[in-house]
């Protein structure tokens, strides 16, 4: 993670504090206070222009906070997959180099791929329903097949924290659980996982953590919990009354709606503003 404090012991994998993030001097979302756990597996949600895709930007260290700061555990090796790939695809690649890539970081770029590495590359390329070296140009691929190379080059990387923004988006069902079923799959490695979606019953039924954000973040805790249409309504209604021209206030509890008693905050349930059920 770029630009992050090491905090040692922690058991938090990532701590967020009073972090404000946008663009052009404007904050896009702002004072977001919170804590994942190492080895947590949560869903990011939020309407169309809540700041999911800011805030990840900003825990990729692609994004310079304006206040606050990112703190990360020591060991966090941090991989991101955005929402739109950038992808060239005059550069040619075939399926099979494209996920090698995932290797480079680990194994330098120097270094030949043995057959250790090959092995690797083709347990990747099965855990996301790919058929080992295939030779099927980027370009070429539908997709969906496309997110399934971009997951398998993931998986490579053995990163520590994972975030990928809107990784089912545009892709259908059966793609849909395949993918989900490898980030399950780092969930129970350890790895701590931060996913952005829309699909409310999705996050409800398989992810254990949820974030709300409207240009802040509303609530975090319980998927089931927060997870709700009534919540998202709610999220909707401030993110059409932010401020898209307004400057960066000095700290949170000039907020509108922000409740400075802690007291507002309900078990389970981290609430810096409203939805304290
Ligand atoms: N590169 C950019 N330059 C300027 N403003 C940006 C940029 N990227 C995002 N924004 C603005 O930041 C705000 C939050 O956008 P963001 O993309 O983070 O929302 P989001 O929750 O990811 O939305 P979506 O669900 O549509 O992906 C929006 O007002 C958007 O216009
Ligand atoms: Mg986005």
């Amino acid at each position: 993670m770029v630009g992050a404090v090491s905090i040692g012991s922690d058991s938090a994998a990532i701590v967020i504090d009073d972090l404000t993030l946008g663009y052009q001097r404007h904050p896009a979302v702002h004072h977001v206070d919170c804590r994942i756990e190492t080895g947590s597996l949560t869903a990011l949600i939020g309407p169309n222009g809540a700041g999911k895709t800011t805030l990840l930007r900003g825990l990729a260290g692609e994004l310079a906070p304006f206040t606050g700061q990112i703190t990360s555990n020591s060991a966090g090796k941090t991989a991101f997959l955005p929402q739109m790939h950038n992808i060239d695809f005059a550069i040619p690649l075939s399926v099979e180099e494209a996920v090698a890539m995932g290797l480079w970081q680990r194994i330098g770029i120097e270094k030949g791929i043995g057959k250790h590495e090959r092995q690797m590359i083709a347990d990747a390329l099965q855990a996301v329903k790919l058929r080992p070296g295939d030779r099927r140009q980027l370009g070429e691929l539908s997709g969906g097949v496309l997110q399934r190379v971009l997951f398998a080059r993931m998986m490579l990387r053995d990163a520590d924290v994972i975030l990928l923004d809107e990784p089912f988006q545009s892709v259908d069902e059966r793609t849909t659980s395949d993918l989900l079923d490898v980030v399950v799959r780092w969930h129970e490695e350890g790895k701590t996982v931060i996913v952005s979606l829309h699909d409310l019953d999705l996050v409800r039924t398989r992810f254990p953590q949820a974030m709300l954000l409207a240009r802040e973040l509303l609530c975090h805790g319980p998927a089931a919990k927060i997870a709700t249409v009534a919540n998202l309504e709610r999220a909707r209604g401030m993110c059409a009354g932010f401020d898209e021209k307004a400057k960066v206030c000095e700290h949170k509890s000039k907020m509108p709606g922000f409740a400075e008693n802690p007291n507002e905050r309900a078990s389970g349930v981290s609430s810096p503003s409203l939805y304290g059920n």
